[in-house]
C-alpha cells in the first residue's frame, strides 16, 4: 500500500534527478565542441516540451503501477551524494577526450592492457566514444552517468519499464522456484531493481566486461541470489530450457545483425516452455513515425556503429526468426520495451 507521502517522494526524486541529468547535459553542450551538422537527411524529430511532457508521461505510468502493487517503489541506487558527485566529477574530467574523440572520429582505439584479449572484434570500440570502450574500471565508473545524462535522468526509469510485464508474468507464479537472466546486465541496474523487487528470484547476469561487472556485483552487493558471469550473450552458457526469465537492456542496438540474430536464438534457447523475454532498447524506425529523426541523428553524434541497422531492423521480426513472439510492447520515451514468449 502506498501512502500520498510515498507519491510525494517518489515524484521529488524523480525530478530532482532529471534536473541533475539536464544540467550536466546543459554543461557538457557548453564544454564540448559543437559537431557538424548531418549532411544526410534526417525525418522528423520532437521538440523539446513533447520531449519533457512524454519523460512525465513515462514517470507517470511507472507510479501507476507502483500504486496498483505491482512492484514497490524502487530504491534510489545511488543514494550516497559524495558517491554521485564524485562520478559527476569524473564524467566531467572525461568529458574532453570524448568530445576529442567525437571530433577526431577516433572509434578504433583499443583499450590499455591485454584483458580485452579475445573479446571479439564488433565489442572492442569505443562505442559511443567512451574512454576504455567497455574495457575498464574507468569507464564501468562513469558509465551510467554518461547514460542518465544522455536521457536526462530517464534511463532508469525506462530500464524499469521492463518490470511491468515481468510483475504480471509472475502473478501466480513462486518467485523463489524461479531462475532469471539479464543479457548483457552491464552495471547491474536492471538486475538490482529485479532483485530488489523480487527477492526471491534467483538471478544471473552476463556480460563480457569483467570491470562492468565488478561494478555490478558493488551495486548489487553479496547475495547468493544474484550471480554474475563472464560470458556472450551469442553464446549464453545455459542448458536448453533452463531458464524462466530472461531480461536484456540496451545491448541490442550494440550488436552487428549476426550477433544480434545469434543472441536471440539464444535467449530462445535457454528459456523454459511458459518462460518470459523481455526486451529494452531504443525505438525502432515507424514505433513513433514523428521522432524517426532523432534515430538517425543519434549515431552521427555518437558513436553507435550498428546503431542504423539496429533501428532500420524489426526486433519483433527477429525476435520471431528465433522462435520468439510478442507478448506485449510499449514504447516507453526513447525505448521501447517488448516482451516475448516461446
Ligand atoms: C549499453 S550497455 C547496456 C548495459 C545494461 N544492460 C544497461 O541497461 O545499461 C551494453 C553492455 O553490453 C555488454 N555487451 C556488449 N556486447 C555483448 C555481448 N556480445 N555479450 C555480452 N555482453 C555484451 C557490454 O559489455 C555492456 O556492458
Amino acid at each position: 500500500m502506498v501512502s500520498p507521502l510515498d507519491r510525494l517522494s517518489y515524484a521529488a526524486r524523480q525530478t530532482a534527478r532529471v534536473a541533475w541529468y539536464a544540467g550536466h547535459y546543459a554543461a557538457g553542450r557548453r564544454l564540448m565542441k559543437p559537431m557538424p551538422k548531418p549532411d544526410f537527411a534526417i525525418g522528423p524529430t520532437p521538440g523539446r516540451a513533447e520531449l519533457t511532457a512524454e519523460m512525465r508521461a513515462l514517470f507517470q505510468r511507472e507510479w501507476r503501477d507502483i500504486a496498483a502493487g505491482l512492484f514497490p517503489v524502487p530504491r534510489a541506487l545511488d543514494a550516497e551524494p559524495g558517491e554521485i558527485l564524485r562520478r559527476s566529477l569524473r564524467y566531467f574530467r572525461d568529458l574532453p577526450q570524448v568530445d576529442a574523440r567525437r571530433h577526431g572520429q577516433l572509434d578504433d582505439e583499443l583499450p590499455p592492457g591485454t584483458q580485452a584479449d579475445g573479446l571479439p572484434d564488433y565489442y572492442r570500440q569505443n562505442f559511443h566514444f567512451q574512454s576504455d570502450g567497455w574495457l575498464s574500471e574507468h569507464s564501468a565508473a562513469i558509465y551510467d552517468t554518461q547514460v542518465e545524462v544522455l536521457f536526462t535522468g530517464a534511463a532508469d526509469v525506462m530500464r524499469r519499464r521492463a518490470m511491468r510485464p515481468v510483475a504480471e508474468w509472475l502473478a501466480g507464479r513462486n518467485q523463489r522456484d524461479l531462475r532469471g537472466l539479464d543479457v548483457a546486465c552491464g552495471t547491474g541496474r536492471l538486475l538490482a531493481f529485479l532483485h530488489d523487487a523480487w527477492p526471491g528470484l534467483r538471478l544471473t547476469g552476463v556480460d563480457l566486461s569483467p570491470p562492468y561487472l565488478a561494478e555490478a556485483r558493488r551495486l548489487i552487493g553479496r547475495t547468493a541470489r544474484v550471480k554474475l558471469v563472464e560470458g556472450a550473450a551469442e553464446a549464453l552458457p545455459f542448458d536448453d530450457a533452463s531458464l524462466d526469465l530472461v531480461v536484456s537492456s540496451f545491448l541490442m542496438h550494440e550488436l552487428p545483425t549476426e550477433i544480434r540474430t545469434k543472441a536471440l536464438a539464444e535467449m530462445a534457447r535457454v528459456l523454459k516452455p511458459d518462460g518470459l523475454v523481455v526486451i529494452v532498447d531504443s525505438l525502432q524506425k515507424g514505433d513513433r513515425p514523428e521522432w524517426d529523426g532523432l534515430l538517425d541523428l543519434f549515431p552521427h553524434y555518437f558513436h553507435e556503429p550498428y546503431y542504423a541497422e539496429y533501428v532500420g531492423s524489426s526486433l519483433e521480426e527477429g525476435a520471431a526468426a528465433a522462435g520468439l513472439r510478442p507478448a506485449a510492447t510499449e514504447n516507453a520515451f526513447l525505448s521501447k520495451v517488448t516482451s516475448f514468449k516461446r
